[in-house]
């Protein structure tokens, strides 16, 4: 995509700047199944510089759009493969982050419910979501989703994301990026799959993602923009 001159782009939108999320809990809380050292690296450098990156874009490109799932949707249909790249791995991240929580726990409810009815069991559907990661080959992630029919485990290369157009309910994501693992596991996808999804799958939170499939309370969305804040980049910098 040819850029623009920043002249064309409206004040509004020239001051809209996304913000890193903080995670949702203490940098140590997640061991030993991730280290502060990975999350460190993880969240402060791989996901702020996605972050960054996708603010110099917008700062850029004219997209008078607000929201970071309608940025995706744009570039991704107007084949701006860099801001879809950014604007993806920013969104992925922080839908990660969410995915997984200290406290162990396991499916309940409706949610418990469909994935007996899909899958057969939780230990099935495990080894489902732990082989379609391991299997992916190179960079990319792992999603349980709903569908109107049924739940799916799929995987999306590099930052590839849902169609959550296509009434698609992201319910949890693992990241099988070398970056997410190799600190702790080296090379050992399998090894951090399973131990991701023994120990730190976040079931509360792809309950209120299928609530929200169901047209109980809002999905989870990346906080919008911040239209006061200053540009982590200058424009052209
Ligand atoms: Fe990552």
């Amino acid at each position: 995509m040819a850029d623009r001159s920043t002249s064309d782009i409206p004040p509004e939108t020239r001051a809209l700047a996304f913000v890193l999320p903080p995670l949702p809990y203490g940098i140590e809380d997640l061991k030993p199944i991730l280290s502060a050292e990975t999350l460190r690296i993880h969240h402060g450098k791989h996901h702020a510089r996605y972050v960054e990156t996708l603010n110099r874009l917008l700062s850029e490109q004219n997209f008078s759009v607000n929201t970071l799932e309608e940025i995706i949707r744009v570039a991704l249909g107007s084949g701006a493969q860099g801001l879809f790249n950014n604007a993806a791995q920013a969104w992925n991240h922080s839908f990660f982050w969410e995915s997984m929580s200290p406290k162990t726990s396991r499916p309940s409810g409706l949610l418990a419910d469909a994935i007996s009815s899909t899958f057969g069991s939780v230990e099935a559907l495990g080894q489902r979501f732990i082989a379609e990661g391991t299997s992916h080959f190179g960079s990319g992630w792992v999603w349980l989703v709903a569908r109107r029919n049924g739940l799916e485990v799929l995987s999306t290369h590099d930052a590839g994301v849902p169609n959550l157009e296509d009434g698609v309910m992201p319910l949890l994501a693992c990241d099988v990026w070398e970056h997410a693992y190799y600190i702790d596991y080296r090379q050992d996808r399998a090894g951090w799959l399973t131990a991701w999804w023994d120990r730190l799958a976040n079931w509360r939170f792809a309950e209120r993602q299928y609530g929200a499939m169901l047209g109980h309370g809002e999905p989870w969305r990346y906080p919008a923009p911040e239209s006061e804040q200053e540009l982590l980049f200058s424009p052209g910098q």
